[in-house]
């Protein structure tokens, strides 16, 4: 998926999405000096944090306007441009890591990002990684369903939030044994009284292009916050209703 950022609001009102990505990159095992590609690294923060623990850091986004955050906040780190489903390394790495990416690739794709990810790696190399697994944020895009009814559109979700079964299985077709799978439930607090709203605003693009004037598009998001204010704002505060999929994953001996 390619998508133009608003990139300097990303980084400073959605950190949360880069914050949550320790948790994930704690289930790397690997020894300091190990050289590591962040797929999708977006604005660096989760790159720089590998840098920190010792890692020979890489990161890979398609995103223009999140490369030049990363490339301006850590110079020392190289970033490449390229697209995850069709990039190669000139040097095998014995880590690749990614963090809220895999699910703003269309499913028909992700083979052919396995496969890179795969050649990308040294052999037993591990393939770490988290984004948005089955039933992500499945009120915010009920609601939305609702909301475009109700003006008429039909709202077509853009995301890819596979199980545990189904994304092991291309795990597997592409050369990887799954060593660590789980999906939880995480509710995210949102920043600030919009919050809801500027979520949507930032992270639910493509659906919006069939609605034809901006007035609609504002009532359709006033609508789907309206309906979620009994479910998702509590105590003062919007969450969002994530799902999160982190695997581990090794590529198979040949
Ligand atoms: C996610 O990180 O799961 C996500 C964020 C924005 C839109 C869809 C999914």
């Amino acid at each position: 998926m390619n998508i133009k950022w608003d990139a300097e609001k990303y980084t400073s009102d959605f950190a949360f999405v880069h914050q949550y990505g320790h948790h994930a990159a704690e289930l790397i095992d690997a020894r300091e000096g190990c050289t590591v590609l962040d797929l999708g690294c977006g604005n660096g923060a989760l790159s720089k944090a590998l840098q920190e623990k010792g890692f020979l850091v890489t990161g890979i986004d398609a995103s223009k306007e999140l490369l030049h955050i990363a490339k301006t906040n850590y110079p020392e780190i190289t970033f490449i441009q390229a697209d995850a489903a069709d990039f190669s390394l000139s040097h095998p790495v014995d880590v690749v890591f990614s963090n809220a990416v895999f699910h703003w690739i269309d499913k028909t794709c992700h083979p052919a990002m396995l496969q890179c990810v795969n050649r990308a790696l040294k052999e037993n190399g591990q393939f770490v990684f988290e984004f948005g697994g089955y039933g992500n944020n499945r009120m915010i895009h009920e609601a939305l369903t609702e909301a475009f009814q109700q003006c008429h559109y039909q709202y077509q979700n853009p995301f890819y939030f596979p199980t545990i079964g189904e994304y092991s299985a291309l795990l597997e077709q592409a050369g990887f044994q799954v060593r660590f799978a789980v999906l939880f439930d995480r509710m995210t607090e949102l920043k600030g009284e919009d919050g809801l709203k500027e979520w949507i605003k930032m992270f639910i693009k493509s659906p919006f292009s069939v609605v034809k004037n901006k007035a609609e598009q504002e009532e359709i998001i006033e609508t789907t916050v309206a309906k979620l204010q009994d479910s998702l704002y509590r105590d003062g505060k919007w969450y969002a209703d994530y799902v999160r999929l982190q695997m581990k994953v090794i590529k198979n001996d040949r």
